[in-house]
């Protein structure tokens, strides 16, 4: 199996990531009203230890939120593809903070590949 992305990025990475991402997402038009505006961290930390735990890291995210079941926790969201696209839109932006030497190439296409899925797998609307 060989050592997993999280092995090999690390956990302040995700934690990076994640952070980069949010900070955007607070004053998104779009995407901003659909967050929980009090409790940020929380939303933070829910996807950092999702993502964490996919990568091959401590299961930090079954523990607390059980079964990861996306598709269903986003269904109280209206997603449509303006939503996806714009999601991936600020997630790219919070990559470009990272050069080569933290995020080799191949890792940073493998983390892509799976939010480019996911994201469209998301949508729950026309
Ligand atoms: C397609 C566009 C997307 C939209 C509009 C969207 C929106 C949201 C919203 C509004 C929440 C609730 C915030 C919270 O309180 O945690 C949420 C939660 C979450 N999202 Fe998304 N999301 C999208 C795509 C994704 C993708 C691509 C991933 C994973 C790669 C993802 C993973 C998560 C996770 C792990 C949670 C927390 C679930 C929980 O523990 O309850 N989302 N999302």
């Amino acid at each position: 199996m060989g050592p997993s992305l999280y092995d090999e990025l690390g956990e302040d990475f995700f934690r990076r990531l994640v952070h980069g991402f949010y900070e955007q997402v607070k004053t998104d038009d779009l995407l901003g009203p659909m967050y929980p505006a009090d409790d940020w961290e929380g939303a933070e930390n829910r996807l950092r230890w999702f993502l964490v735990q996919y990568w091959g890291g401590p299961h930090t995210f079954q523990a607390e939120r059980g079964r990861p079941m996306l598709r269903k926790r986003h269904f109280p969201f209206s997603i449509g593809m303006p939503e996806a696209e714009r999601w991936l839109e600020l997630m790219e932006r919070s990559f470009a903070q990272f050069g080569e030497e933290e995020l080799p190439v191949d890792a940073r296409a493998q983390l892509w590949n799976h939010m480019q899925r996911v994201a469209y797998m998301m949508i729950n609307r026309q």
